[in-house]
């Protein structure tokens, strides 16, 4: 690591705002804010059992993943045409614009909207227009990443990919999602190495609430280049070590950690435990109209719990860079940038 300027404690917030920085663990059905919700509803006619905006906030009290996504894929329910795909997107990389996210590798959840009746390409051709006008119009480079839901079959996992085929230029990597205890990462082995084949970059969730053996064989099943969250990987030395030693990227969710339960408190949560071990650490919003706030306040709030610091801030964002998909010369301009950030604000 090059030496990082010293930054007063009382300046951290505002480099955690300022400094610019990549976002890989969003999904962008979770980026969908009751109040969109409420209007997709009326202007596609889809009914929803909550009465007002308030009402259904008040519904966002989870116990663990489960009872998150049983409200995650209703919510999804609103989205019918192309435009409502780019205005969700739209709505979410206007935020990462606001945060100085530079960059965003962006999921999706084809089946959960091809299972009711929406067209693949009306589903990808809206959020990549979406991602066009971010770089050009916000200057913020984005890109898809199709995530299979490993609550249902390799076989649909198959026929999703398939669908997804004609369209292959705009997205760059599938990934793996949605309930995990009992959903190993090998009911996939098939389907990813065809992936893998297709040259398309891959990730999976690991290690959100399943066990580290999930993680083992994300990464020697599936070969992935990424595990999502794999905050259980604590439990086990010998694959931290091994993390820390390929220095494999882990997108960490802070708060939606917090909100799933994964940790009682945000000062319990083991980020720091895991940078200090040397793994390649990221922080990353996940659903952030569910769970309270955008890549800034996922930042700001994990500080403050748990007393990360100013070298610690320069890391997450260089490590967000090193870990995503874009060129050498790409991440070597954010992170000039980030040095910039931080000599401004110097002691
Ligand atoms: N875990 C698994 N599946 C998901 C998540 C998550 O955190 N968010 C949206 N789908
Ligand atoms: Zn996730």
């Amino acid at each position: 690591m090059a030496t990082i300027p010293a930054i007063a404690a009382d300046r951290v917030p505002e480099l955690l705002r300022r400094m610019p920085k990549a976002e890989l663990h969003i999904h962008i059905e979770g980026s969908l804010e009751p109040e969109l919700i409420f209007a997709m509803a009326r202007r596609n006619g889809v009914p929803i059992p909550y009465a007002s905006v308030d009402e259904l906030r008040r519904a966002y009290a989870f116990t663990n993943l489960q009872s998150f996504l049983d409200i995650y894929y209703a919510g999804a329910g609103v989205l019918v045409a192309e435009q409502d795909f780019f205005d969700m997107a739209w709505a979410y990389l206007e935020k990462a614009r606001a945060d100085n996210v530079v960059h965003a590798e962006i999921f999706f959840d084809p089946q959960t909207h091809t299972a009711r009746g929406v067209a693949m390409e009306t589903v990808i051709n809206g959020l990549h227009r979406a991602c066009e006008q971010a770089r050009e119009q916000l200057g913020v480079s984005a890109s898809l990443i199709l995530c299979f839901l490993r609550h249902l079959s390799e076989e649909e996992a198959f026929q999703a990919l398939e669908q997804a085929l004609p369209l292959r230029d705009k997205f760059i990597g599938v990934g793996l999602d949605s309930s995990e205890v009992g959903h190993p990462p090998e009911k996939f082995a098939r389907v990813f190495a065809r992936c893998g084949e297709l040259g398309l970059h891959r990730v999976a969730h690991a290690g959100e609430e399943g066990p580290p053996e999930y993680v083992w064989t994300a990464l020697d099943v599936l070969g992935v280049e990424r595990i999502d969250h794999g905050v259980q990987s604590a439990r086990d030395p010998q694959l931290m070590r091994r993390l820390a030693q390929e220095r494999v990227p882990l997108t960490v969710c802070p708060l939606s950690n917090l909100k799933l339960c994964v940790f009682p408190r945000l000062e319990d949560h083991n980020i720091r435990r895991l940078l200090e071990a040397g793994l390649a650490v990221t922080v990353n919003s996940d659903d952030p109209a569910y769970f309270g706030g955008y890549l800034n306040d996922n930042f700001l709030q994990t500080f403050e719990a748990t007393g990360l610091t100013a070298q610690h801030a320069w890391q997450l964002a260089n490590n967000s860079f090193e870990a995503s998909f874009v060129g050498a010369e790409q991440k070597r301009r954010w992170r000039d940038r980030l040095d910039e950030v931080f000599a401004s604000l110097q002691a």
